[in-house]
Formats: C-alpha cells, sequence, structure tokens
C-alpha cells in the first residue's frame, strides 16, 4: 500500500517570520491527519531551521528546494546533503521545471543530485513534466519518459518520489484533468518499472481540486505551489477526502 505525500513547494516565498507565523496556524489544522499520508514542506534554505523548530514533534516533514551532488566545495549559490540532513530534512526536490528553465538543468544534473540525495538519506522529489508545445505536437509521452529514464538511472525506486508536473499547468490556474494526470501518473509508473514507487501530481493543485486529483488510483499525492502558503488552503490539501478502499 503506498502512502500518500501531500507536498508544499514554497519556492521563492516567505521570510523566516513568515514561516514560523504559516506554521503557528497550520500545526493545529493537521494535527489529526489519517495515518495513510505524509505531509512535507520545501521552504527556501533560509527558512528551513526556523520551520524545523517550528514544526518540531508535529510529524510534518521538511523537503529542501534543491540539493547538489558533492560533499562539499567551491559551488557557489549550492547546497550539499549533509548541511540539510543536520537541519532535519528528509526529502530533496531535484528536477524542477524552473532550474529546468532558467538554469538550464538537464537530466544528467538532475540525476546526479538525485543520486546524492538519495545515497545521503534523503527521499528525492524528481520532477517530470511536458511544456505546453511539447503536448500539442504529441510529444509528452516521449518527453517525459526520456526524463523518466534519465533522471532516474541508477537510483533505488523504493525511495524515491516522482511528481509528474506539467509545465502549462504550473502557476497558470490550469490543473490538469484528474483522469489526464492518471493516466500519465499510469505510465510513469509502467516506465519506472516499480508497482510501488510514490508518484504525485503539481500544477495549480488547489483545495477545489484535491479530491478528484487524490480519488485517481495512479495519483499518490500532490506537489503544491501557491496553494501551499496559506495555512487554511494548505491544510484543507492535507485534509483531502480518502477514497473508500474496495
Ligand atoms: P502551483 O501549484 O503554483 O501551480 O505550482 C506547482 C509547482 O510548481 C510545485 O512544485
Amino acid at each position: 500500500m503506498r502512502k500518500a505525500v501531500i507536498a508544499g513547494n514554497w519556492k521563492m516565498h516567505m521570510t523566516c517570520a513568515e514561516a514560523r507565523a504559516f506554521a503557528e496556524a497550520f500545526r493545529p489544522l493537521v494535527s489529526s491527519l489519517p495515518a495513510d499520508r505524509d505531509v512535507v514542506l520545501a521552504p527556501p534554505f533560509t527558512a528551513i531551521s526556523t520551520l524545523a523548530t517550528a514544526l518540531d514533534g508535529s510529524g510534518i516533514h521538511l523537503a529542501s528546494q534543491n540539493v547538489h551532488w558533492e560533499g562539499k566545495g567551491a559551488f557557489t549559490g549550492e547546497i550539499a546533503p549533509a548541511m540539510l540532513l543536520e537541519l532535519g530534512v528528509s526529502h530533496a526536490i531535484v528536477g524542477h521545471s524552473e532550474p529546468r528553465k532558467y538554469f538550464s538543468e538537464s537530466d544528467e544534473q538532475i540525476n546526479r543530485r538525485a543520486r546524492a540525495a538519495q545515497s545521503a538519506g534523503l527521499v528525492p522529489i524528481v520532477c517530470v513534466g511536458e511544456s505546453d508545445g511539447q503536448r500539442e505536437s504529441g510529444e509528452t509521452e516521449r518527453v517525459i519518459r526520456r526524463q523518466v529514464e534519465q533522471g532516474l538511472d541508477g537510483l533505488d525506486t523504493n525511495h524515491l518520489i516522482v511528481a509528474y508536473e506539467p509545465i502549462w499547468a504550473i502557476g497558470t490556474g490550469k490543473t490538469c484533468e484528474a483522469v489526464e494526470a492518471n493516466r500519465i501518473c499510469g505510465l510513469i509508473r509502467s516506465w519506472v518499472g516499480n508497482p510501488e514507487v510514490v508518484i504525485q501530481y503539481g500544477g495549480s493543485v488547489n483545495p477545489a481540486t484535491i479530491d478528484q486529483l487524490m480519488i485517481q488510483p495512479e495519483i499518490d499525492g500532490v506537489l503544491v505551489g501557491g496553494a501551499s502558503l496559506d495555512p487554511i488552503g494548505f491544510a484543507r490539501i492535507a485534509n483531502y477526502q480518502a477514497p473508500v478502499s474496495a
């Protein structure tokens, strides 16, 4: 039985003071979640420590928004796995479409990040997804398959999460149809070749769309951007209505 993972990616939002206020409001709203799900928050590096203190004992996990493949060295602006582990971080987002787009991250670099994260004991959340143009020209499956095969090369698929984030759905308010998101997540599962791999959907997830997404059998959770900045809205997402098991 796969455990659902509800993750919030704060991107470049939230000062330490804002993160503390979020945690105070959020904690009581997720204090009695069903045991079938985990909640993960990915703040900017600067707020990790604050959030670790404010969420201590809550069971909420912390993710980084990136991780480097080297343990230390002259890599300005990067962060090493041990620096994250020291703060209690358990997950690391890699391959998000924003660094792929703005910093030309390649599948090879993403794979190196994911491997280093995993061998240090972090769970990589590897993001994949097609652009608008790729979908329109019928390339969706080919693009995602390449991202999955190259991004996950050499990884232990029992200790990672794949996030399917169609680029055209990110920050646009256009959530991918739940049935279509389910279809792609099913394909990703077949390409990964491990029925137990956890696969999230991400892209304009909000309190109004969460229940429909989580009913889908291939969708094991969500990676939420904008809607994770509001403690009440994100708590509603974390408290999604579980499908009735057969
Ligand atoms: P939005 O939920 O704001 O569309 O962002 C999705 C995302 O990129 C999460 O990583």
